[in-house]
């Protein structure tokens, strides 16, 4: 929308459908909350013709380039396999205990003449262009955290629970202790590990997700993530795919918890019945050091 002659919104074009079908637009702020590694992520909100109308999104952009469409194929890839064995993994624990949060693709349609103004009061390296190509997400509410937030302070905490079973793609390693009651904590956290090792059964030894980043929605004892970083033996998934390096040091880190036996016993029980292939039955339940030997058989 025009403001005198200022262009006065950032805002995007209608998105690709959801998997639902529903098309969404967004407008945004004119500097992003976040910029990383790889994306500048700024907030807005989404209107359309669907539930989401009104609500928060982010409007993830990439910081190093005006993206094509293309660019995003390994984003979206991840974002679809994740969701895929999410689904499984909540079919195995009865309710939505890992949920993956679909981005949908759409360009930038207007940029506020105000970013330059904005620039100066908030510094930032992402410069917007029309036309390029930007995913929209769920804006995730709460506390944000992130695999190996706090790793330095874990170091120093020897002896906590959390630290002897650490794993840096575990979003809660490193959790200073005394942040939230211990049991809680541990409970989610054996949640996501068994969630990746699950992943790496599901896909037959071929992936594990991880580096898992979001939300934990009290209410629904729901994670809600965002943006996963995906190991495989064929590095398909993008340049955070670290291929066998990346599932080695996963598994080498990784230690079971009740919620991994209860769906490797549960597969066993299906395996009895003879739903799995004979060839999947030797690899159902293997030690850490056979993962190890799997995973560097490529
Ligand atoms: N859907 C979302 N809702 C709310 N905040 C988000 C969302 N996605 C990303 N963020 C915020 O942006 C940050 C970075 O996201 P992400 O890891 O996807 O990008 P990145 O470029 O890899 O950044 P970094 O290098 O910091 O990891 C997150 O830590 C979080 O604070
Ligand atoms: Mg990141
Ligand atoms: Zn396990």
């Amino acid at each position: 929308m025009k403001l005198l002659c200022f262009e006065r919104d950032n805002i995007t074009q209608q998105c690709s459908p959801t998997q639902k079908g529903h098309v969404y637009s967004a407008s945004f702020e004119f500097y992003p909350f976040h910029e990383g590694a790889t994306y500048a992520i700024y907030k807005g909100v989404l209107s359309g013709e669907g539930p989401r109308d009104g609500q928060f999104c982010v409007v993830r952009t990439m910081l190093d380039r005006q993206a094509a469409e293309d660019d995003w194929t390994p984003l979206l890839r991840r974002a679809d396999e994740a969701r895929r064995l999410a689904a499984e993994f909540n079919k195995h624990l009865g309710y939505n205990a890992v949920v993956f949060e679909e981005p949908v693709l759409t360009q930038i349609e207007a940029v506020s003449d105000f970013t330059r103004l904005f620039r100066v009061f908030k510094p930032h390296d992402k410069r917007l262009k029309l036309k390029e190509f930007v995913a929209l997400e769920r804006y995730l509410e709460g506390e944000f955290r992130k695999p190996n937030i706090l790793s330095q302070q874990a170091a120093a905490c020897t002896g906590s629970h959390y630290n002897s079973n650490s794993n840096e793609d575990d979003v809660y390693s490193g959790m200073a202790a005394g942040d939230h009651p211990e049991m809680t904590r541990t409970e989610e956290r054996d949640i996501i590990q068994a969630f990746s090792h699950f992943s790496w059964l599901e896909t037959k030894q071929s992936l594990v997700v991880c580096g898992l980043q979001g939300v934990f929605d009290e209410e629904f004892r729901t994670f809600r993530f965002c943006n996963p970083v995906i190991h495989s033996k064929d590095k398909r998934f993008g340049e955070s795919d670290g291929a066998t390096a990346g599932i080695q040091e996963f598994l080498a880190k990784h230690r079971c918890n009740n919620h991994c036996n209860a769906f490797k016993s549960r597969r066993e029980l299906r395996r009895d019945h003879n739903i799995f292939s004979p060839e999947t039955n030797d690899k159902l339940m293997p030690s850490i050091s056979r993962f190890l030997e799997l995973a560097n058989n490529t």
